[in-house]
């Protein structure tokens, strides 16, 4: 039985005083009760003390949104994954769409920080998912295929426990259309197949792989309830406490 996530990625939102504001909210709403699966909160780098404060597994796990390629030297304005774990984080979301799209990241970037994410012992979150051309193409699956190949076979020691995945269809990323219940349960069991190929069925039996796109408190129950979905990645909908423990409760009412 694998233990559903559910993570908030909150982007280039919450600055220190207004994170703790938040984690606490989520903490509180959640404190005392019996969760079936782990909720994580990933705020921007210089937010993530403040929420340490608040938010290091009581219940809520600590995360970040991205991480440097190296561990230390003359690489500007990046964050070490060793920072991190010093900071308290469990958890680094690595490929995230506007990762690849604005920053122009690849599969050698992904591979490295992932890496890297393990040596220190922690987990990695990695984010797929095609564009909408690619789905209209008829390409959605090939591109899938393409993001998982480019970097799964490339890691160490991928297994269950360090790596979750995150199918998140771009054209769901904050534009309120989520992927139907068909194309997402179709997407995470083609997802778990092609991990099943990469790293071995038991992998891919216990593998959680998040959906994320437009996820929120009205939607969560049905995508999360579906058999290969997992949990989810949450923008915008973790950015209120109320929405964010919504989805928790989504979670809890189908996998619980
Ligand atoms: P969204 O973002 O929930 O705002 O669509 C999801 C994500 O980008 O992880």
């Amino acid at each position: 039985m694998r233990r559903y996530l559910v993570a908030g990625n909150w982007k280039l939102n919450m600055g220190p005083a207004a994170g703790r504001e938040l984690a606490a909210a989520v903490g509180e709403r959640l404190r005392g009760r019996t969760l079936h699966g782990d909720v994580l909160v990933c705020p921007p780098f210089v937010t993530i003390p403040a929420v340490a404060t608040v938010a290091q597994g009581d219940p809520v796990l600590l995360g970040a949104q991205n991480c440097a390629a190296h561990e230390q030297g003359a690489f500007t304005g990046e964050v070490a994954p060793g920072m991190l774990k010093e900071a308290g984080v469990q958890y680094v979301i690595i490929g995230h769409s506007e990762r690849r799209q604005y920053y122009g990241e690849t599969d050698d970037d992904f591979a490295a920080k992932i890496e890297l994410v393990h040596a220190q012992g922690m987990k990695a979150i990695f984010c797929y998912g095609e564009l909408l051309a690619d789905r209209k193409g008829g390409r959605a699956e090939d591109v899938v295929r393409a993001q998982l190949k480019g970097v799964l076979p490339r890691l160490q020691s991928p297994n269950a426990y360090n790596l979750v995945l995150a199918y998140e269809p771009v054209w769901a990323i904050g534009t309120g259309e989520t992927a139907t219940p068909e194309i997402a349960q179709q997407m995470h069991a083609f997802s778990r197949e092609l991990v099943s190929g990469m790293l071995g069925a038991e992998v891919a039996a216990n593998m959680r792989i998040l959906y994320g796109g437009s996820c929120k408190p009205g939607n969560a129950r049905e995508l999360i309830g579906l058999p290969d979905v997992d949990g989810g990645l949450i923008g915008g909908a973790a950015l209120k406490a109320e929405d964010f423990v919504g989805i928790v409760d989504g979670a809890e009412a189908v996998l619980g």
